[in-house]
């Protein structure tokens, strides 16, 4: 009887851990991989303020602009990578 309890508990857990694992791991890069620099615009740039169309600058000032506003905006190089690219039309 005890050891069926403690089997029992052993698979109970291992259906709520592993899920868990990959989602705090695996997943959460593999999600900032697949967002386009769209999309990734629209989800951190617009929170502040509207920003200007992409021919408001040029590809040299989009890079200062990414720069400064990465530090605003909190994120990656990955994800200010991606903006920029997209802010400047590529
Ligand atoms: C936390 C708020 C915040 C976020 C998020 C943010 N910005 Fe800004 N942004 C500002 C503020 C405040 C200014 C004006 C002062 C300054 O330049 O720091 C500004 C200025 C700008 C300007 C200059 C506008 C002009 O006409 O000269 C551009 C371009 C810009 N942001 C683009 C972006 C982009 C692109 C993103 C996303 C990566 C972004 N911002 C995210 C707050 C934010």
């Amino acid at each position: 009887m005890k050891t069926k309890t403690i089997k029992m508990l052993i698979v109970a857990i291992a259906i709520i851990a592993i899920p868990l694992s990959s989602l705090v791991t695996g997943c959460v890069s593999a999600k900032v991989a697949a967002k386009s620099g769209s999309q990734l615009w629209s989800e951190n740039c617009r929170r502040c303020h509207n920003t200007p169309p992409a021919n408001t600058f040029s590809g040299e000032q989009w890079e200062t602009v990414g720069l400064h506003m990465q530090s605003r905006a909190l994120l990656t190089d990955l994800e200010r990578d991606k903006i920029v690219n997209f802010l400047k039309g590529e």
